[in-house]
């Protein structure tokens, strides 16, 4: 048996020890960052081809060929093969220019209108890796490369959110520069629209993230302790933070930590949506089952306590799917079977194109096509686009749209 006195030089040695190990790793990984964004290039966002700008601006190739020759200064990068690709910018210009000469009887900015609510989509699930990250960053930028104004939160101390905006939260994501600055209860507490920043994508804005979020986890409880009638509650602070710059967003994406914390609470009780990652294994599907139940009883509580728990829809998203896995398929099928229409249809497939862009913390939208064997990529950005385009389907539902 340890004697107190030694108990107390392991514990000591164990401090320093971490401390050693989280200060080389801070070099190692600051060192990482610079490699892979040295301070003269700017994370980016790939050109796209003529198809996939159609897609994202909604007409048909031909005409934004012909469009964008009627753009007088607009200059389009073209291959010697003649070949065009358009930036997120063209894209927008296009996007804007058709706004005001394309047909009277389509809408190419799709911006909510008088009467649509500001769409709050909270991602969610207390597994780790169960895709809440990658979800909610392909879709932020899927919806603001469709043309929407699109507000990004990265609510998890862990901010892998931010990393794949190109931040690392040690480095350039200072003290009150997360969303615990809008959200904290002491006087410190600045306005939402000081922690927002612009990113490399027309119309998407970033909340990034570090570790004071978890001041909120802290705080919280003590809040709860002195808490004066009248006083409001904390999972109203995030929604009344989002609220001070909603007439500058059409969407906001909430990417949660993998807890059943305040934090997570707050972005239920300010989401109009709830999107639930699920890898289909038996692990992932049992702590699901535990994550529902406690959800369930805290949005009692929140309910009793005045708190919104209404959504306009609480959606299932099947991640990282393999449809040759025997054991997954059957997973599928019986999480349809259970939720229904609430699974969405489209699964997100596995594939090495996501996680492999993930490790220089870019996305599908953003990494080189030819990095990939083509088939590979096509499958994988496919499958990405048919997620977020049922996503966005209902979104515009939400808002009463039927097209
Ligand atoms: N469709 C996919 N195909 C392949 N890899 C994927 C896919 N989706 C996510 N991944 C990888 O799985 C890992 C976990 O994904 P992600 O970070 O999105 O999960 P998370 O739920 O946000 O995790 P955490 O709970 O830690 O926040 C990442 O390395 C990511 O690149
Ligand atoms: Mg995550």
């Amino acid at each position: 048996m340890k004697t107190n006195a030694e108990a107390l030089a392991s514990r000591e040695t164990l401090v320093s020890l971490i401390d050693r190990h989280s200060s080389a790793l801070a070099v190692q990984l600051q060192a990482h960052h610079l490699n892979t964004f040295p301070p003269t290039s700017e994370k980016g966002i790939r050109h796209f081809q003529p198809s996939e700008a159609a897609r994202f601006l909604g007409v048909k190739e031909v005409y934004l060929r012909q469009v964008s020759n009627d753009i007088d200064d607009l200059e389009v990068t073209t291959t010697p093969g003649g070949r065009r690709s358009y930036s997120v910018e063209d894209i927008d210009r296009i996007r804007r220019h058709l706004d005001k000469v394309g047909r009277a009887d389509r809408r190419y900015l799709p911006r909510r209108r008088d009467g649509e609510a500001l769409q709050i989509v909270s991602i969610m699930n207390f597994k780790g890796g169960s895709g809440k990250t990658t979800t909610s960053v392909h879709l932020a930028q899927y919806l603001a490369l469709k043309g929407y104004r699109v507000l990004a939160i990265d609510l998890d101390p862990q901010a892998s959110m931010s990393a794949l905006f190109g931040h690392q939260p040690e480095l350039d994501v200072h003290v009150n520069d997360t969303m615990y600055g809008a959200i904290r209860y002491d006087d410190a507490r600045r306005p939402a629209k000081d922690v927002i920043r612009k990113t490399y994508i027309p119309g998407l804005d970033l909340v990034p993230g570090n570790l004071e979020l978890m001041e909120f986890e802290h705080d919280t409880p003590r809040a709860l302790m002195r808490r004066q009638p009248g006083d409001v509650m904390f999972f109203q602070r995030l929604a009344d933070a989002i609220d001070e710059v909603r007439d500058d967003y059409d969407v906001v994406i909430i990417d949660c930590p993998p807890q059943l914390g305040y934090l997570t609470l707050s972005a239920l009780s300010a989401a109009t949506s709830v999107l639930v990652t699920v890898h289909p294994q038996m692990l992932d599907v049992m702590s699901m089952n535990q994550f529902l139940a406690m959800v369930a009883d805290l949005l009692r509580e929140v309910a009793e306590a005045g708190g919104n728990v209404d959504f306009a829809w609480l959606r299932y998203l099947i991640t990282r799917f393999e449809p040759s896995d025997g054991p997954q398929n059957q997973m599928v099928g019986y999480l349809r079977s259970i939720f229904g229409a609430h699974v969405l249809n489209f699964p997100m497939l596995k594939s090495t194109a996501v996680s492999d862009a993930g490790l220089t913390n870019q996305t599908l939208y953003e990494v080189a096509r030819g990095q990939f064997t083509r088939s590979t990529y096509d499958r994988a950005i496919e499958s990405m686009n048919s997620v977020n385009d049922e996503i966005e389907t209902l979104i515009k539902k939400a808002w009463g749209r039927t097209t």
